[in-house]
């Protein structure tokens, strides 16, 4: 298995729209697998394949506290929504933020598993919140697209200023040209 290197935002990679997964082979099932190390590894409640830039509709979820119940969402759809939720979200490819967003509170999804085998779920809690924000990756979408204007602007300055950060760092962690 491979930890895969997860794409951050502002990554217009981050805004493709995934293709559905015509059959669940082998290619599929290593993705899954991949995912699952690359989630854990992180360590991550959820990730989709959009932000691996692999442009398949594949998520993973593990919300157990002892990281044992990897669960695996292949074309999944949801066929009925209800109620309200507000809950604070992060992302793996938006890191140190964390922002409250209104979600479904119940879903019934559809999906294939990573035998092929479709099922239909009904589910609430964190669960149905997290399947919601991995969802919105395939779509090329991400949590802080619901915030509002004034939030934004705020993120895009915390992150434009820790990337001014970054390359002060890299500035002064470079090897000085050796004077002759
Ligand atoms: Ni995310």
């Amino acid at each position: 298995m491979t930890i895969l290197s997860i794409l951050e935002y502002p990554d217009p990679r981050l805004r493709i729209r995934a293709e559905p997964v015509k059959s669940v082979d082998v290619e599929v099932k290593t993705l899954v697998a991949d995912m699952l190390e690359t989630m854990y590894a992180a360590p991550g409640i959820g990730l989709a394949a959009t932000q691996v830039n692999i442009h398949k509709r594949v998520l993973v979820i593990d919300i157990s506290e002892e990281r044992n119940q990897p669960m695996c969402f292949i074309n999944p759809e949801i066929l009925s929504s209800e109620g309200e939720v507000s809950y604070e979200e992060g992302c793996l490819s938006v890191p140190d933020v964390f922002e409250s967003v209104i979600r479904s509170e119940r879903i019934k999804v559809k999906s294939l598993d990573e035998n092929g085998e479709t099922s239909e779920q009904a589910l609430d809690g964190l669960l149905a919140i997290c399947v919601q924000h991995e969802m919105d990756h395939l779509e090329g979408k991400l949590f802080v697209d619901y915030l509002s204007y004034l939030k934004k602007d705020r993120l895009n300055k915390k992150l434009a200023k820790k990337a001014r950060l970054r390359s002060k760092k890299e500035q002064t962690d470079r090897i000085p040209t050796p004077v002759i």
